[in-house]
């Protein structure tokens, strides 16, 4: 993948250098890097699980030129699964992002949907996204591990749960990897590619090869609660829902702010894209509450685009309006809190939201996630939909916002709240030095 030739000639260069330093990805600990690990050569893969993140996944293995299986759980998932297929292919070429050559070959025998097994003793490679259930991944990394050849690598697309426990029904965990897409999946650039203590380079190989024929950008993080991406965006959805339920602000006002400040799309439309079930699921496995306004849309049924209404409503060709529903329930909780402070200034919203999700970025760092802030802006760059003039969050605090501000208005959110833990003070921003390096 190469960097966009319409961005600023500096920030170019920037996307350029991160893409290099992605590329020269290292395990710790001395267990190999890309110069000396070998990769898989994936001719046939296997996609497990036709959901929403499968079906997108599956469509990228065809179009990387894999001969690809699906396999689904059962003729009634299936069924479901190929019309949503075809639903997804015909949206992809009205949007010009599909051609008809591809839709041929999508529609070839080079794409089989399947119930069944058959044929996964010769795939290379096996990508698992079935539901989000570690009881349910470990037995399936045990059906596999009896029926695929030794060197095919398992990757998973989980979004949360521990690897060394999946990797634990595997002869060899080494061969588990975590490939974590976004959604859409055969759409969004990057990829999180996570590895986890038993994951060996070959595996590791083996997915940045096979996302790259995909026309991906892979980036290497350590296994962790939630991983490098989910981390930051949980803080900056919580700092989103504290404006609704804590200072009583309302999804249109919030997102038009983040709009301004150029981000493709504000965190409550964000939310109700992703699904505010989702998250609470993501949630719910680490232990953490759901917010107030999060709980509250969920009994409701508002769990977003998909059910015609979340923090928004939607009408049938997908368009969103307010929801005077939502007005009110906000209006109720936030009452006796600090609603007199409805009227944020816009640069406090940004800081407010940004801020502590800059703040988590550096924890990762310091806690060996991800290699570089140069990483976490390319994902950000590539998947989020950050202002194209910055590079990602990280120059934007380094080079425009400035780390000595941040500092000391985290320092105060740390002192006020110190139990809060989207305030935990990363060691970049617990002093006051802070001079920019990118
Ligand atoms: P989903 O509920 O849309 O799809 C899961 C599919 O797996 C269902 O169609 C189900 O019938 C099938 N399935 C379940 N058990 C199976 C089995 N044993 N064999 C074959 N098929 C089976 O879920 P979704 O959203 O696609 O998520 C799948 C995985 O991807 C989860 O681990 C999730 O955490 C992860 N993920 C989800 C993202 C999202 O935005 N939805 C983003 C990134 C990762």
């Amino acid at each position: 993948m190469s960097s966009d030739a319409n961005l600023a000639p500096d920030v170019a260069e920037y996307v350029k250098s991160a893409i290099k330093v992605s590329k020269e990805w290292r395990l710790p600990d001395g267990r190999g890097d890309w110069r000396d690990a070998k990769a898989t050569i994936v001719k046939k893969a296997a996609v497990i699980g036709g959901g929403t993140m499968g079906r997108g996944i599956a469509i990228a293995c065809v179009l990387a030129g894999f001969e690809t299986i699906l396999v689904e759980q059962n003729e009634e998932a299936l069924s479901a699964c190929c019309k949503q297929l075809e639903t997804t292919y015909t949206r992809e070429m009205s949007l010009g992002r599909m051609s008809e050559q591809q839709r041929q070959r999508l529609n070839s025998p080079a794409f089989r949907k399947t119930t069944s097994f058959d044929g996964l003793a010769e795939v290379d490679l096996v990508i698992e996204a079935i539901f989000e259930s570690m009881k349910l991944k470990k037995e399936l990394m045990a059906r596999l591990d009896a029926i695929c050849k030794p060197d095919c690598i398992i990757a998973s697309n989980t979004s949360s749960l521990d690897f060394d426990e999946m990797s634990s029904p595997l002869k060899n965990p080494g061969r588990l990897v975590g490939m974590h897409f976004f959604n859409p999946a055969n759409v969004i650039k990057v990829i999180e590619i996570v590895y986890g203590s038993h994951t060996s380079k070959e595996a590791v190989a083996t997915a940045f090869a096979s996302t790259a024929a995909m026309g991906k950008l892979p980036i290497l993080v350590a296994n962790c609660p939630s991983f490098m991406f989910n981390r930051l965006l949980h803080v900056y959805l919580t700092q989103a829902m504290k404006l609704t339920y804590l200072y009583g602000m309302y999804p249109k006002d919030i997102d038009r702010i983040l709009a301004q400040f150029g981000l493709q799309m504000g965190p409550m439309t964000m939310h109700d894209m992703n699904g505010i079930d989702v998250g609470a699921r993501i949630k719910s496995e680490h232990g953490m509450e759901l917010s107030s306004i999060e709980r509250e849309l969920i009994d409701r049924g508002r769990l977003g685009r998909k059910t015609g209404k979340g923090f928004y409503r939607y009408d049938s060709r997908g368009l969103k309006s307010d929801d005077p529903e939502v007005k009110a329930i906000i209006d109720r909780i936030s009452a006796g809190q600090n609603t007199q402070q409805r009227h944020f200034a816009e640069s406090d919203v940004i800081s407010f939201l940004l801020y502590p999700m800059v703040n988590e970025g550096y924890l990762c760092l310091e806690d060996g996630i991800i290699a570089s802030p140069q990483l976490i802006d390319l994902m950000f760059h590539f998947g989020f939909g950050w202002p194209r003039r910055h590079g990602g969050p990280m120059r934007w605090a380094e080079r425009y916002e400035g780390l000595q501000k941040i500092g000391e208005t985290m320092r105060a959110a740390h002192s006020a709240e110190p139990e809060e833990l989207v305030y935990r003070l990363s060691d970049r921003l617990s002093s006051p030095l802070n001079s920019s390096k990118l």
